[in-house]
């Protein structure tokens, strides 16, 4: 049976055929996020989820950063923002990684937190993993412990969950 979440993110999830590329079929949670009881369920699930188990969470940019706001603010822990190569000013981790289109590059930077945080990687979508590997490494270069991580939509044609470690990973939909 599916929860609340899933079911408003089947509701409302839109996909678009060769964007931003052709062969890409693009999925947009945008429509999630702009309802407000969606958006509400989406937090409470991933926040629910990971209960007790986390001290900060670590939201991926661009749309991993709503996730990780909100479920910051209800969980009443530090957020961290993991952003897109270059945009971080002083002491920076980087780690490369590749996308279901292209390459690019991911930062944290350190000492946000005391050595052994746990911290709960969030994102919008899991494809090829790459990313959240990505954040990961990234995670436990900075010496945090990797709580999990929690994601609104799994694409498991891409099995990106098998680039992920030991972690346990939790997507409200799997499609
Ligand atoms: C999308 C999505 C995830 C990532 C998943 O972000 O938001 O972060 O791709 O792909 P993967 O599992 O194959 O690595 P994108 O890189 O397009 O950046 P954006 O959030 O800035 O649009």
């Amino acid at each position: 049976m599916n929860t609340p979440a899933a079911d408003h993110v089947h509701a409302l999830l839109a996909s678009y055929p060769d964007f931003p590329q052709a062969g890409i079929l693009f999925r947009d949670l945008n429509p999630v996020f702009a309802d407000a009881k969606a958006f509400r369920s989406l937090i409470d699930e991933l926040a629910g989820r990971f209960d007790g188990q986390f001290d900060a969470v670590a939201g991926i940019e661009a749309r991993g950063f709503l996730l990780a706001a909100a479920v910051g603010y209800a969980a009443d822990v530090a957020v961290l923002a993991v952003r897109k190569g270059g945009k971080l000013p002083g002491s920076v981790l980087s780690e490369e990684y590749d996308l279901e289109y292209g390459s690019a590059c991911l930062e944290l930077e350190i000492g946000q937190l005391a050595a052994g945080s746990r911290v709960l990687v969030l994102d919008d979508v899991l494809a090829t993993g790459g990313t959240i590997a990505a954040t990961s490494r990234l995670v436990e270069r900075a010496g945090y412990h990797l709580a999990g991580v929690g994601v609104v939509l799994e694409l498991t044609d891409l099995v990106g969950r098998s680039r992920l470690g030991d972690a346990p990973v939790h997507a409200i939909v799997a499609l």
